[in-house]
């Protein structure tokens, strides 16, 4: 998408992001969460959301099926399509980020290039990739919303997995396998890997 921006001029904030994040006592940064539909990205997200909060972290969680319905309704599944839901949840993401929160997004975000122009929006470090790995065949069988059996029977064009691309990250910074991990150890590594990074305090 390509706009005319020459006449837009950037306002510094009053209140700086470290002082947010100071008073907050964490960093904020995007939680990215990328598998395949069914993998298990937004149950992780929001139990690792749960964790955060008792710890009294400033959170809040991007779900693909909720998106959908507001600031991204007028996108569907096309590549295109996907690309600008991508680069909108990124920038919103991001803004939350200067607001001095930890975003969270769980959507399959299949292609690797606009993950990495996510990535390139943040600082080295302020970007975590979780990939939520999952065979093909367990989100098949779990096809909680029916939409697997629906994309086989030709009902639904263009399905990851099926009949679109999914592509795996190649450097994530976390890997769950979900389909081998229960939620309560993939949540503890998310957490210790969170600790380790110093993103939110021991
Ligand atoms: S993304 O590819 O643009 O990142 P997003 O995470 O927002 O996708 O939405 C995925 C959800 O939309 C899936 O979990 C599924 O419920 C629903 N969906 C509907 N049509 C499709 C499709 N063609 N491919 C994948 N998911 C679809």
């Amino acid at each position: 998408m390509t706009q005319n921006n020459d006449h837009i001029v950037w306002h510094t904030h009053a209140i700086s992001r470290s002082e947010r994040e100071q008073r907050n006592r964490h960093r904020s940064f995007i939680l990215w969460f990328t598998g395949l539909s069914g993998a298990g990205k937004s149950t992780l997200a929001n139990a690792v959301e749960q964790q955060l909060f008792a710890l009294g972290c400033h959170s809040f969680v991007f779900d693909g099926d909720n998106v959908r319905h507001g600031l991204c309704s007028d996108l569907g599944f096309s590549e295109a399509d996907r690309k600008e839901n991508i680069r909108r949840i990124g920038e919103m993401a991001k803004l939350f980020t200067e607001a001095g929160t930890i975003a969270l997004t769980a959507f399959i975000s299949p292609f690797r290039e606009e993950r990495r122009r996510v990535r390139k929006l943040m600082e080295e470090g302020e970007f975590i990739e979780v990939y939520c790995a999952c065979s093909l065949a367990v989100c098949e069988e779990r096809d909680v919303k029916g939409l697997y059996a629906k994309a086989r029977a030709g009902l639904i064009k263009n399905y990851t997995g099926i009949s679109s691309p999914y592509e795996e990250p190649e450097n994530p910074e976390i890997v769950v396998h979900t389909d081998q991990q229960d939620l309560t150890e993939s949540v503890a590594s998310v957490l210790e890997e969170l600790r380790s990074r110093g993103l939110i305090p021991r």
